[in-house]
Formats: C-alpha cells, structure tokens, sequence
C-alpha cells in the first residue's frame, strides 16, 4: 500500500546534514540507494539531488517502521521522518558520514521496477543502456553534480557578459540555411507547401544583423544544429556562447573571452591566467602538428626532410616533407612495440614510420642502411634526442595542398606518445588563441577552394588583392580557442563591406543567382552602414566537459544523443503518420 504524500513537508536534503544537526528531527525524502539488513537493524542509504545519507530502522525501539523497511527495494520512493544522532564509527566516504538517522516514521510514496543497472558512479553499464534509461542514470551523483555545474558556470558567464555590457538577445530556430560545414537539418512548412525552414548551425548571420541593427554588443546562450558525423566531443545538437562586439579590435574580443573563460575555471576551482598565449596556425602545424595543440607537454615536431637523400626518398615512397620528434625514454621499445607504433603512423596517415634508437653504445636506425649513418645523427640532433629517446620519423601517404601533411601524422603520434609516455601534466590548463589561419582550404572531394572557417570571415587587409588571384595565400582574421588540446571556440573579425563579401562569394564559385537566392538579405543589409564587428563562438558543452574532467560531451548533456544522432530514450528520429506526410506535402521515397 502506497502512501500519500499529503501535507508532510521536507525539512532537509540528505546529503547536506552534518554532524551539527545532531539531535535535530527531520523529515527526508529520496529514493532508497541500498538497503542491508542486519535482522534487529535495518540500514538504508537514502538518496536524493544533494547526496546520501544513512537512516536506521530499529525493529525494538520502532517495529512499525522497521516492518514497513523490510518490504523496499532499490530504488523505491520514501520519505522518513526520524532523529539525527552522531554515529559511533563514522563513514569518511560520505559527505554525511559523521552521522545518521533514526527513523520514527516510513512512508511509502512509490515503488519501483529493479532498474537495468547499479545506480551509482562507477557503474559499468554499457552507454547505451545509460542513454536508453537516462532517467535513472541521471540520479547518480556524478551526473548531478555535472548538470550542477553546468548551470553554474552558464550562470557565471551571464553574469559577466552582463558586467561588460553585452545583451542576451534570442535569434530565431526556424529560419534559412546558415554555412557552418555540416548539413542543415530541415523543417517542412506545412502553410507554405514545398518550402523548408533550416535549423541555425549557428546564429551567424543573425548576430551580424544585430550588429547592423546597431545593438553593439551581442551574446547568446543558443543551440545550434548540424548535421554532421559525430564524436566524442560532437552533438548534433549543442550549445554556444554565441557573441558578437561592434568596432572591436582582435584584442577585445580575446579579453571579453579570456574574462568569461578565467570565471567559469573559477566556479569550477580551476584557476586560469589570463592573457592567454597566442601561436600562429602554421607554427601550431609545424611544431605541433595540429590546429588544437596540446600545450601540456613539449614533444615538439622537427622537419627532416634534409636527413632523407633523394635515393632512400624514392626507396621509401617518400612524396613532401619528412617530420619527427624525440621520445623521450622509449629507446628501450621492443620490436613488437615499434610494430605497433608503425601500425598507428600509418593509420594516421602515414606512408612510413622510421626510427632512431638512441642506446648508451650509440643510435641504431631502421632505416640507416638507406640514408647513412651520418644523416641518423643528423636526425637525431635536428630532434634535441638525447640518450635514451627515440625518435620516430614519418612521411605522408598523401600530400594535402597547402599543409603539412607528415606534421599531422606526426601530430597524432605525439598526442599517443605523449599519453602512453606519462608526459601529460593533467593538472594544467593551457589556453591558447591560434591566429593567422589560411582563409581557403582545398576540399579535395569538391576540387575546389572552400571557406575554412565560414564564408563571413574577415580578409587581412593587405591580402585583399590576392582573392581572385592567389587564394591560397590569403590569410583571414580568424581565431581559435584551445584549451589542453580541445577547440573550444572560433570566431573572426568579419567582412563588413558589401563589396569584399560579394567578391568572396564569388571566390567560392558561388553563382550570381545562386548568391542572390541565399545571401541576398544579408547582401542587401550590407549596404545600409554596417560597422566593423567581430565575434566568437565557444562550444559550452566543450567547455563543461573539461572543466567536469569528463572524456565525453555526452556526460555533461542532460538527454545526449548516440553517436548515430539518435536519442535512445525518447527513440527519436522516429517516422510519423501518413497524415502528417500529407499535410506537409511529403512522401517518403524508398531508398
Ligand atoms: P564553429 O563552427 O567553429 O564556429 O563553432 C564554435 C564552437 O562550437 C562548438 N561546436 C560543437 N560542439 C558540439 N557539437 C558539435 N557538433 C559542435 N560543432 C561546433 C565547438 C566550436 O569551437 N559561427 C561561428 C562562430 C563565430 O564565427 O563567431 C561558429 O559557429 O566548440
């Protein structure tokens, strides 16, 4: 028989009671976490959002209430009323453990079915099973405390944005194709038949009008949507600190975000300092092979290119450049595990991997028969190796027009070297802005120039002649955020000329009428006294992940998504009634 709840009111949450409530009466309410039996003494550990706390059932001092105990079940909904006293042995593993409950009273407010798996921390049920039955996985205390903090820290950053005077403007879901990189997601309208609305990949656009509206400083806590292949770190659906400054310099912007970030680390018990340091892209790509290096360890790249004489070059396949790096200590790897190592190179990308072993009798070469025993010391030196390390050294299987293709396999080997080698500091927090981007980069599915950030990103200025001519060489007044080797945001100061924007369309091969169809609104609003602006978007969920110290977004987002866009709960996408097709105007095609 079930209880009512009736006018019983809660006095406390478990997990705040502390040994100073000693002798306090309280009433709880929770779910029962674990419940053990000791025949006379019956112990439950009672949950709820703060915490867990021990309550006491004694079958001679209260046998009504140790009866009503016996019959619950994991997971059962009660509310107690009973007495804090200190206990004899406390528990230093609760938050509560100097004390406990005495129960007088036990209310049955609900039952429940055994739940698929263990609620608490450590758990070890399969993600899909967490995502199908998110409910019960959201009342273990890791995921309160995550979603905790998350509000915490977007609450903080309203906070600021509101101190240095930005406004919290909303921009609309249902709107028109915004060019992030990925597939809109599509909204059929049903008033007017045969027309979609797009899902924002961002509110772009819309925060550039808001400039030309004249708002002058813009921010917005916002979901984007794109439709796009996802990872760990990749939601099709997430949340932006979104911002846009009317007249900034570069510099504005990086201190408005250095002062969001230095907050938000703050609520999180991290301290970061600001002014964050600042790197080129193509030194990020040649030292560290990467456009989000991982600033927490040295391991840095060497071009070697010079240590392969033109014969081993044609022997070993080699196309472009040769880079390498020094491990340290890993001279002492076995055959097997330099096996292992090649087979990672090259699936990162690697024609070959080639090493050097730096031993006390002196350095031995895999590839020393090829390239001399002069260019083996060479190698080494060019890395700094010194006794000890290994030096491993790799090509590209294929050259990537205007980058560094050997740099980024090597990058990817750095970041497992530097992980498997122990050299990762994960008490640091090293930010990072990365600037002088390319403005294009070449898509060698479409065999053309495309926008590298998107295609409202500003032009250095003495590169503006070069648009039509050399567009390779263009740099943009684009900027990354990183933060421990993660892209946090991205932003630019904007093109806010009619005429620099419509030239980079057509730069991208965007036809006049194609262009006229889809920028022609913003094209238009261009001419009617646009003010230099600039902005920034950061990836939130990015942002709680890591100050959470979580591997994954889908720990920090309350209802996440597979990595197959799918909701598992909710069993979205899902198909819907032919009569809804039909108001739409719709028929699905079979594939
Ligand atoms: P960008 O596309 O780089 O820039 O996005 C900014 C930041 O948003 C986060 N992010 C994502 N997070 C989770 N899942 C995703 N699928 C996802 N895609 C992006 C990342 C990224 O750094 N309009 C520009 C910003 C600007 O120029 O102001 C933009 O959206 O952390």
């Amino acid at each position: 028989m079930l209880d009512f709840l009736g006018n019983l009111q809660r006095t406390h949450y478990c997990g705040a009671l502390r040994s100073s409530d000693d002798s306090r009466e309280v009433i709880l309410m929770g779910w029962v976490a674990r419940r053990r039996d000791l025949g006379n003494l019956l112990f439950l550990d009672l949950r709820d959002r703060s915490g867990i706390v021990q309550v006491v059932f004694n079958k001679e001092t209260q046998p009504q209430a140790h009866a009503k105990a016996e019959q619950l079940r994991s997971e059962f909904v009660v509310a107690v009323e009973g007495k804090v006293i200190k206990r004899q042995k406390s528990n230093p593993e609760l938050a509560t453990g100097e004390i406990e409950v005495i129960a007088q009273k036990l209310h049955l407010l609900n039952t429940a079915k055994t739940p698929p798996f263990q609620i608490e921390d450590d758990t070890n049920a399969a993600e899909e099973t967490r995502l199908r039955y998110r409910y019960l996985d959201l009342r273990r205390p890791k995921s309160h405390a995550n979603l905790a903090l998350r509000h915490k820290i977007i609450f903080e950053i309203r906070k600021v944005m509101d101190e240095m005077g930005f406004l919290e403007i909303e921009t609309p879901m249902l709107t028109r194709s915004t060019p992030e990189g990925a597939r809109d997601y599509l909204v059929p309208s049903r008033v007017h038949h045969g027309k979609f609305y797009a899902l924002p990949q961002s509110p772009q656009i819309f925060k550039q009008i808001l400039m030309i509206g004249g708002l002058d400083r813009y921010f917005q806590i916002v979901k984007c949507f794109r439709d796009e292949d996802l990872r760990a770190d990749r939601q099709p659906e997430f949340t932006q600190l979104d911002v846009e400054m009317s007249f900034p310099r570069q510099e504005d912007i990086f201190h408005v975000i250095e002062s969001v970030m230095v907050r938000a680390c703050a609520v999180a018990g991290i301290k970061a300092e600001a002014p964050f340091p600042h790197m080129l892209y193509k030194d990020a790509v040649r030292k560290y092979g990467s456009d989000k290096p991982d600033m927490r360890f040295g391991m840095e790249l060497h071009e070697v290119t010079d240590c392969f004489p033109q014969e081993a070059k044609d022997k070993l396949q080699i196309a472009g450049s040769v880079f390498a790096l020094a491990a340290p200590g890993a001279a002492s790897y076995s055959r097997k595990q330099l096996d292992e190592l090649t087979e990672k190179a090259k699936s990162a990308g690697a024609r070959g991997a080639y090493f050097v072993k730096l031993s006390p009798e002196g350095p031995t070469s895999t590839v020393e028969k090829l390239i001399g025993a002069e260019n083996v010391k060479k190698l080494a030196e060019a890395c700094g190796a010194k006794t000890g390390d290994l030096v491993v050294a790799v090509s590209a299987k294929q050259e990537i027009k205007g980058t560094e293709a050997a740099a980024l396999v090597a990058g990817q080997l750095r970041l497992q070297l530097g992980e498997a080698l122990n050299l990762i500091d994960k008490s640091q927090w090293k930010f990072l802005w990365l600037t002088g981007f390319p403005l294009f980069e070449w898509s060698e599915s479409d065999k053309s120039w495309v926008s590298a950030q998107h295609p409202f990103t500003g032009i250095v200025d003495e590169d503006l002649e070069k648009l039509e001519s050399a567009p390779w060489e263009v740099r943009s007044k684009g900027y990354d955020l990183v933060l421990n080797g993660v892209e946090l945001g991205s932003g630019s100061i904007r093109i806010h000329r009619q005429d620099v924007q419509e030239r980079l369309f057509k730069a991208l091969g965007l036809s006049e009428e194609l262009l006229r169809r889809r920028f022609g609104f913003f094209l238009d609003a261009l001419t009617y006294g646009t003010p230099p602006h600039g902005g920034i978007a950061l990836g939130m969920d990015r942002v709680v992940m890591l100050l959470a110290g979580e591997k994954s977004i889908r720990e920090v987002v309350a209802f996440a998504k597979t990595t197959a866009a799918v909701d598992l709960m909710a069993e979205s996408p899902s198909e819907v009634d032919n009569d809804q097709l039909d108001q739409l105007g719709i028929a699905i095609k079979d594939e």
